[in-house]
């Protein structure tokens, strides 16, 4: 399988057209955004790590009875995805207090919740992904209401497996966020990327944090932190 005509470029991969009309190929970069693009870096070998990272997980979810996108791990930046259209939520689970919620609602980080949380952001860069709810979704027709009731169900599905795993190789899960897409007949299934990019990640024992949070606050050691959660996943 080649890369054909690049579709599109994102903040952290490309996605480029296959021979195939039901396949695309995902290339993950190096580069690193926050707060909506204000801040620029590099991670070094975070394409590789996250494009490792995520195909790892996908595959045991899947295993687990979530439908994927996954297809084939082409090269270590490179995978087959199915072609889906991203329904334009960001679906974010908590199990911690951290992040947008402690500055929102005014609490300190490492408040451990005794149910998770789900909420959504509308992803719209013009707009800075603002919260929505469901009803505002259904309102900008972003999705059906069977669409959002099947998102909830994999999101909350998906929490109880990544804790699990992240569990066993002595990491807290703290937050994370999913997207999801439509499949060309209508099913929708989980998307884009799971990775240090995209969760929150606390050694269970030393609370260091192994995540894209030593980018966006400046903490160093952003390359081992990721590199670490790659081999406590993989051993490698
Ligand atoms: P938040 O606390 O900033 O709302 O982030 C919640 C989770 O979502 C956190 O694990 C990081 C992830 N996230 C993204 O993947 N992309 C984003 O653009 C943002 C803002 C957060
Ligand atoms: N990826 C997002 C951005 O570039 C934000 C983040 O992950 O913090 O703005």
């Amino acid at each position: 399988m080649e890369k054909r005509e690049q579709l599109y470029e994102g903040k952290a991969k490309k996605v480029y057209k296959t021979d195939d009309p039901e396949l695309l190929i995902v290339s993950y970069k190096d580069d690193a955004t926050a707060f909506n693009g204000e801040k620029k870096g590099t991670i070094v070998g975070k394409g590789v790590i996250n494009n490792r990272v995520t195909n790892h997980l996908m595959q045991k979810l899947e295993k687990a009875g979530i439908p994927t996108h996954f297809v084939k791990e082409l090269s270590d930046t490179d995978t087959v995805v199915k072609k889906v259209s991203i329904v334009p939520l960001e679906v974010i689970i908590r199990n911690i207090s951290a992040g947008s919620f402690a500055k929102r609602y005014g609490v300190e980080e490492g408040i451990v919740f005794d149910q998770p949380t789900i909420e959504f952001s509308y992803k719209n860069d013009d707009l800075g992904d603002p919260l929505i709810n469901s009803y505002h979704a259904l309102a900008l027709k972003l999705a059906t209401p069977e669409e959002i009731e099947t998102i909830k169900k994999y999101a909350f599905q998906v929490n109880d497996l990544l804790k699990s795993f992240m569990k066993e190789i002595g990491i807290d899960l703290v937050d994370f966020k999913l997207e999801f897409g439509r499949l060309t007949d209508g099913t929708i299934v989980l998307a884009d990327e799971i990775s240090p990019d995209t969760c929150r990640l606390w050694d269970e024992k030393t609370h260091e944090k192994l995540d894209k949070d030593r980018f966006r606050r400046d903490l160093g050691g952003v390359e081992d932190a990721y590199h670490e959660v790659m081999r406590r996943l993989m051993g490698e």
